[in-house]
């Protein structure tokens, strides 16, 4: 596959314009004032089944996703191919000779599961041997329809049987290994993995198979067998439906996730089609960035049990990174601006009865189900009542749990309003004053979110525009060296001493930042074209996020980059900080443990020396996000 088929096999034409225009679903297809003229009624269209786009009013023109971007980004061919191959996450030209050939590898194994799932089709509609698989899926409720829409299938119980088919279609058995569909032996031979299974074949977003699942028919063990990993399938990204759901995910807004296969056939079948499971996992971020393309809004059916489980927590911590973090300006009163990290996402818990699937509830009673969707929870109300679960709220001790449990999680939402909805209900649920309850918080050792889930957090100057704290502050600095001054002043005013490489976790924006300083002793501009970025691994996203940077900040005044760099800079700082207090605080339990004073005496001090300075970034932090400014006079950092 050229570089050209697999960009536009990896980007939607309609997401990708959806960034830069707000499109209508008109009938199939999507509408939009036309970006290229101006006009009051929408005469630009979007085409999804054929990937490409017309402007039928006084352009008259239109194209692929190739022809948009020459246009939109006034770029030459060269260049939009290399801004949408870094945009599809594809290494850049010139591909060398092993990646044309794993290319092309890919491409023979999606023809060698395209042909299996096609059989296996077949069989199940065909074959004597099938009527088990047609019985079992009648007795659970599978129409004909959905047996056909998602293909399902039947693996003959043989060891052979697929072998001899693909063999004789002409495909090698090493490539059908490699496929995952045969099973090496010990003996050097092979055998069909999935004999006497009911077949489902897993798509990507664009509807090749990339793998299967294969389910006994009986009681047998294992009940469900995967496709092994693949250069095509990678079970933890993998959504079951996503080819037919992804249609109804982004016009109806919200994505419903579900465990089981079965569960997303019931679904489907009774016109709830944007339903996707994750196949028994917790959601990863691969799954979450893949949905995040289609919708904000996510609603996740969980186990009664789930409730409470590690892991089932460390998932919707993870949803919450990928998914909610980003700050915008926010208009305040008189023309000010604050900046706030604003939920870019709604994730919520769908809670199941105790022992039922959303396929047995579905078919039940698609009713009942509607209302377990309708009384999802915010993830934050599903943590409030899956971390209490297990606590009696009316005893004192019930109480501080309660809260030292649930403190961290409100700490790390963004929203200061919000942030406050929830300290008020903390103080319901425990019934506590507010007063109280801070009285209690104090008392308790200070909360904090881990190093991890604050790196991961975003920072935008801009709607649309998010990048990470470091890499914005980074671009302000190669923007405008001269922000370096601005950034250790303000550092300076909180007496830190002035901004360093080893403020940067990210060993590139290290190295970014060496360069920079390099230049500015010596009195001389950075370019970017001076970075290799060739060197695709080292700088991943970097040039294309520079591209929207700019044009981002092209709109924004001086005073509110140099806020910016300042308020990055005491971002990072901190974080550094609060690693620091970690550590400090680890050792510090150790010198305790070994009764050696002196050490608890070193360690104590440097803690405290910490804290005041966290006490310090604290305040001045909280004045840029709650002060706002106007002026450069105005502000309390500059
Ligand atoms: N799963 C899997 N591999 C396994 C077990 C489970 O991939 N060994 C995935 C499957 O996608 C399965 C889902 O996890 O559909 C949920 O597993 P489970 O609850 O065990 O099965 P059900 O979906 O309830 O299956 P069924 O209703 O057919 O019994
Ligand atoms: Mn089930």
């Amino acid at each position: 596959m050229g570089i050209i088929d697999e960009i536009k096999e990896r980007l939607d034409i309609v997401e990708f314009i959806g960034q830069y225009v707000p499109l209508k679903k008109a009938g199939r297809n999507y509408q939009a004032l036309c970006p290229f003229h101006t006009e009051r009624t929408p005469s630009f269209i979007v085409f999804p089944d054929r990937q490409n786009w017309h402007c039928f009013g006084a352009c008259g023109t239109g194209g692929d996703i190739f022809s948009f971007v020459m246009r939109r980004e006034n770029m030459d061919f060269s260049e939009a191919v290399r801004y949408l191959a870094q945009r599809a996450g594809i290494a850049l030209l010139p591909r060398s000779e092993e990646e044309a050939a794993a290319s092309r590898a890919k491409k023979l194994l999606l023809e060698i599961n395209e042909e299996a799932a096609a059989y296996f089709h077949r069989l199940l509609l065909e074959s004597a041997d099938g009527e088990r698989a047609r019985r079992y899926l009648a007795r659970r409720g599978i129409e004909k329809e959905t047996i056909a829409r998602f293909q399902l299938g039947y693996a003959l119980d043989d060891w052979h049987a697929l072998e001899r088919h693909l063999t004789s279609k002409g495909y090698h058995v090493p490539d059908i290994v490699a496929a995952g569909l045969l099973a090496e032996q010990e003996d050097g031979g092979q055998h069909d993995r999935f004999r006497g299974r009911l077949m489902f074949s897993i798509r990507n977003m664009q509807g090749h198979v990339v793998g299967f699942g294969g389910r006994v028919l009986d009681e047998g063990l294992p009940k469900y067998l995967n496709s092994p990993q693949t250069p095509l399938f990678d079970k933890s990204s993998v959504l079951y439906g996503i080819d037919l759901a992804r249609e109804a995910i982004r016009s109806e807004g919200l994505a419903i996730i579900v465990e089981g296969y079965m569960d997303v056939l019931m679904a489907h079948q009774h016109g709830l089609k944007n339903v996707v499971a994750s196949l028994g996992t917790a959601l990863t971020e691969g799954q979450l960035k893949t949905l995040k393309r289609l919708t904000k809004k996510l609603a996740l059916a969980l186990d009664s049990d789930a409730a409470g489980d590690r892991g089932t927590l460390r998932g919707l911590e993870t949803a919450r990174q990928v998914m909610d973090r980003q700050v915008v300006p926010v208009p305040t009163w008189k023309g000010y601006i604050t900046y706030e990290t604003q939920l870019d996402a709604e994730i919520k818990i769908i809670t199941l009865p105790p022992g039922k699937d959303p396929d047995e509830i579905i078919r039940d009673s698609p009713e009942a189900w509607a209302g377990l969707v309708k009384e999802a929870l915010p993830v934050v109300e599903y943590y409030f009542r899956a971390l209490t679960a297990d606590l009696d709220l009316q005893s004192p001790k019930g109480k501080a749990e309660a809260v030292s449990r649930l403190r961290p999680i409100i700490a790390e939402i963004g929203s200061s309003a919000e942030r406050a909805h929830y300290m008020q209900e903390l103080a319901r649920l425990v019934k506590m004053s507010e007063r109280a309850l801070e009285m209690e918080i104090k008392k308790q050792a200070p909360a904090r979110p881990t190093p991890e889930a604050k790196k991961s957090g975003q920072f935008s100057g801009f709607p649309g525009l998010s990048l990470s704290v470091e890499r914005y502050l980074l671009f302000l600095l190669m923007h405008d060296p001269a922000l370096f001054k601005t950034v250790n002043e303000v550092l300076a005013r909180v007496q830190l001493k002035p901004l360093e490489s080893e403020d940067f976790g990210q060993p590139e924006h290290r190295q970014i930042l060496a360069m920079l300083l390099d230049k500015k002793e010596h009195g001389e501009p950075f370019q970017i074209e001076e970075l290799d970025l060739s060197a695709e691994p080292l700088w991943g996203n970097l040039y294309q996020e520079w591209r929207e940077f700019l044009g981002h900040i092209a709109s924004l005044p001086e005073t509110d980059l140099a806020l910016a760099a300042g308020r990055c800079a005491l971002q990072l700082r901190k974080l550094r900080l609060e690693q620091r207090l970690v550590e400090l605080q680890y050792l510090n339990e150790d010198a305790q443990r070994d009764n050696d004073s002196e050490a608890m005496k070193r360690w104590g001090e440097l803690v405290l020396q910490c804290s005041h300075e966290e006490g310090r970034l604290d305040e001045a932090l909280s004045k840029v996000t709650v002060l706002g400014y106007k002026y450069k006079e105005e502000s309390p950092l500059l």
